[in-house]
């Protein structure tokens, strides 16, 4: 295999490169990520010893950049993992959500298109293209109603990802992952930025009520399921929902992070909410795990090691928390955290 992972500096591509350098089936691996705020080249420097592995410093959204290296390096397997992720973000500018996730996305499948030998495209997507799922679970039949910017933009690659198969026969295959949490992890989504601040004894500052449900799934999981199906025959632009099955509201997940880390109750700031924001999200993941793929990590023992490795490495997180950090969070939370109350909001 000769594979191109987009985005391995950040969350997820950083522990999908390690899952696939572990595999003999691997000739080659390319990462390709700009290094914005959310990509971390130091998450990279133990892979460099594999003369195997190549980083390469670009922006997906630049076209003569992707076709060129696709070519220099006769990639047959790409797995898009770059994107701009946090949707309190996307709120605030969605225009890094179009030029990325969709421009991005499109270049990359033209980048492949018609390539003799190509083998797989694997479309990293998320839960969120189908909005809050008020009860039940949501199977891949269901309907895209994306809530905020950055998961419309999500949605809308896979509308293009599923083009390109139905319209060029381009095999390609779209996975849609629930919430992941593990190493690596920007701190501005919930759990490493509550393990964190919980770690300096900052406020936790929760949105709402606290009840807002996500569907947690160790990354280890995720990363294991995109190996999966990368094995799998599909490649009619499928969708393969990726999810443990375990819904937690965020208050739970606030007070488990105090329990782990000894920390008082009091460190929760209830603060003003995200404007909509999706209450709840659940998957059914049965698609994909008559395939053979079994998450293997519980929600209570894997975040007891996630905070465990946020404990051991707290060099990595402090120089992530520095500079540019530090006027996003008086952005994102000083208001909120001035106006904000010990009970929650109703
Ligand atoms: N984190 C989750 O819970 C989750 C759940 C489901 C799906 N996903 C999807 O998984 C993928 C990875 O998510 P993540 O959490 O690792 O995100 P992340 O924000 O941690 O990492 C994104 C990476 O993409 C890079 N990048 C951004 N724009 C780029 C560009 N134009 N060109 C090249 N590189 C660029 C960044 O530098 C960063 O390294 C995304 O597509 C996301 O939508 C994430």
């Amino acid at each position: 295999m000769r594979l191109l992972v987009t985005g391995g500096a950040g969350f997820i591509g950083t522990n999908f490169l390690r899952y696939a350098l572990a595999r003999d089936e691997v000739e080659r691996l390319v990462t390709v990520d700009l290094l914005t705020y959310a990509g971390n080249y130091a998450n990279l420097n133990d892979l460099e010893a594999d003369p195997r592995f190549r980083f390469v410093r670009a922006d997906i959204a630049d076209r003569e950049a992707m076709t060129a290296l696709v070519d220099a390096e006769a990639i047959d397997t790409l797995v898009n993992c770059a994107a701009e992720t946090h949707v309190d973000r996307s709120i605030a500018d969605h225009w890094p959500f179009v030029t990325t996730n969709v421009d991005g996305t499109l270049v990359l499948l033209e980048a492949v298109r018609g390539r003799a030998g190509f083998r797989r495209f694997l479309q990293v997507s998320t839960d969120e293209v189908f909005g809050s799922i008020p009860a039940g679970r949501a199977t891949e039949d269901w309907p895209s109603r994306p809530s905020s910017p950055y998961a419309a933009s999500k949605a809308a690659a896979d509308g293009f990802v599923q083009a390109y198969a139905t319209t060029y026969g381009l095999p390609a295959v779209i996975t849609r992952s629930s919430n992941n949490y593990g190493p690596y992890q920007f701190p501005e989504k919930l759990i490493p930025l509550f393990v964190t601040n919980a770690l300096d004894g900052q406020p936790l500052p929760l949105y709402g009520d606290g009840l807002n449900e996500r569907d947690w799934i160790h990354v280890e999981d995720h990363c294991a399921a995109l190996w999966h199906v990368l094995g799998l025959p599909a490649t009619r632009g499928e969708v393969f929902n990726v999810s443990a099955g375990r819904e937690v509201p965020n208050r739970a997940v606030t007070d488990l992070i105090l329990r782990l880390l000894d920390r008082p109750p009091s460190l929760v700031r209830y603060v003003a909410d995200r404007p909509g924001h999706d209450r709840r999200y659940a998957l059914d993941a049965s698609r994909l795990r008559k395939t053979g793929w079994e998450p293997r990590r519980g929600f209570e023992e894997g975040l007891a090691a996630t905070v465990a490795w946020y404990r051991e490495h707290r060099p990595w997180w402090e120089a992530v928390k520095s500079g540019a950090y530090r006027d996003y969070y008086e952005t994102m939370y000083g208001d909120r955290l001035r106006d904000s109350s010990a009970a929650p909001r109703s």
